[in-house]
Formats: C-alpha cells, sequence, structure tokens
C-alpha cells in the first residue's frame, strides 16, 4: 500500500519554533511530529511513503526518514516547489501513485489509532475517497463535513458558521481518479488549492464514504493543540 505524507507546511502558528526548523520536526511528547504520522501510516498497512516537502528547511526531515528503513518503509521524496495548498501538494503523488490506490497524512495530524481494517475495506470498496471525521469544539478551524446516515452531504473549508461539529482530519483514503480533479481545481480565497474542493466534488458523486473516530486526534498545528498533544501522549505512556 503508497502512502503520501504531507510534510511541506512552513508552521507559521509554532514561530518562534519553527524559524530554523520545519515544523515537522517539533516535537509532540516523545517524537518528532512527524514520526507519529508516518507510525500511523505504518501500523495501518503502508509499506511505500512518498514525503512531500517544501523547498524551506527540508534537511531535517530526509535526515531523519532517510530511506525509511529504521520505521518499516521504503521512504521517497518529492519537492511541492511553490506553497500552493494541500491539494496541490497531493497532485505532486501522481507519479509515485501510478494508478493506484492510496493514503494521505497530514504530517501535523496526531491519532492515537491504526487504521488497517478501514484501509482494507476501502481498497475493495467503489468509492473514490474515505474521509475521518472527529466531533471538535472548535469546527471553524477546520475543514467542515454535514452529513445524513452514511452520507455526506456538504464540505465546507474553515466555515465562520459550522453546520456541524464534523472536521476533516488528515487523514484520507483516495484512488487515482482524483488526479483529473485535482487538475481542474482553482485557488480559493487564501490563495491555495483546497483539497476540499476534491471532497465536496466527491460528495456531489456519491463517491465519498467516512468513518467518525472515537478516539484521541489533533491537529498539532498550534501552541495550544501541540502543547495539548505532547500532554495527551505523556498520559497514554504511563498507562501503557
Ligand atoms: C487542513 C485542511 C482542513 C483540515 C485540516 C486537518 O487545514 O484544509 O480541511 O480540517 O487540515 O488537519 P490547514 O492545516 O491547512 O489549516
Amino acid at each position: 500500500m503508497k502512502g503520501v505524507l504531507l510534510a511541506a507546511g512552513l508552521g507559521t502558528r509554532l514561530k518562534p519554533l519553527t524559524l530554523a526548523t520545519s515544523k515537522m520536526l517539533v516535537p509532540v511528547y516523545d517524537k518528532p511530529m512527524i514520526l507519529h504520522a508516518l507510525n500511523t501510516l505504518v501500523c495501518s498497512g503502508v509499506t511505500q511513503v512518498l514525503v512531500v516537502i517544501g523547498r524551506d528547511n527540508c534537511e531535517g526531515i530526509i535526515k531523519l526518514i532517510g530511506d525509511g528503513s529504521d520505521w518499516g518503509v521504503k521512504a521517497s521524496y518529492v519537492v511541492q516547489n511553490e506553497r500552493k495548498g494541500t491539494a496541490n501538494a497531493v497532485l505532486q503523488a501522481e507519479r509515485f501513485v501510478n494508478g493506484d490506490k492510496f493514503v494521505v497524512m497530514a504530517g501535523d495530524n496526531v491519532f492515537q489509532d491504526c487504521f488497517k481494517k478501514e484501509l482494507d475495506s476501502f481498497k475493495k470498496s467503489k468509492f473514490n475517497g474515505m474521509l475521518f471525521l472527529k466531533k471538535v469544539s472548535d469546527p471553524s478551524r477546520y475543514g467542515v463535513a454535514e452529513v445524513n446516515g452514511n452520507k455526506i452531504l456538504k464540505i465546507v473549508e474553515k466555515p465562520k458558521a459550522p453546520k456541524s461539529n464534523l472536521a476533516i482530519t488528515g487523514l484520507y483514503f483516495l484512488d487515482s481518479s482524483v488526479f483529473d480533479y485535482i487538475k481542474k481545481i482553482t485557488p480559493s480565497e487564501r490563495g491555495e488549492y483546497e483539497i476540499t474542493d476534491l471532497f465536496s466534488h466527491l460528495a456531489l458523486q456519491n463517491q465519498l464514504s467516512y468513518s467518525i473516530i472515537e478516539n484521541y486526534w489533533s491537529d498539532v498545528g498550534t501552541i495550544q493543540s501541540l502543547t495539548e498533544a505532547s500532554h495527551y501522549f505523556s498520559t497514554l505512556s504511563k498507562k501503557l
């Protein structure tokens, strides 16, 4: 199984932690945040990872992950030349994916769970995409999904007046048909090619399934969420 690990973010909201190093190397409890994301891919059954890096501060990521053998995967790299958003980052993986189904993981997302069972059923399903949603208290920070039964009705990126509390986490299962649509996406108001545009399209076509995560998840892009996640993993390690 192939996985695409998104690691090009600048970490603007984490300054000064990210002034001299990649956001991906900022620790969440006992390891750089990107290793949490990589572990989740590996324990979900991913064996080949393409890491999408930016031009700035990417050396440390390559030094940490190397060819992937220290972490149980085969790793390779592609540079996202300009900061053009998540859909553009995923597009960099078209050659690597080469017609297969694949997993996308944002390098700043940390999960408690592994997703092997969900990945096995996605591989057999007819859906072009699958999302993992999490009930949150601050949905305006995220892409938000409106659902009815097992159907996703609508997706909105960072809504001012969210219609649900279901945040879209940074873990997606996709198939290679999505690249054609990604190429048609135009930049949003914040100047980025939004992955949520793809999800809205797939939802309209009834091609998007979802699962709600009950266990811990966090996007550690802010100092507050980073501190909370470190605390969470430290208490988890005491319990184990
Ligand atoms: C991105 C996505 C958003 C999603 C979030 C999860 O937001 O655009 O839909 O909810 O990741 O981590 P960003 O981190 O670019 O603000």
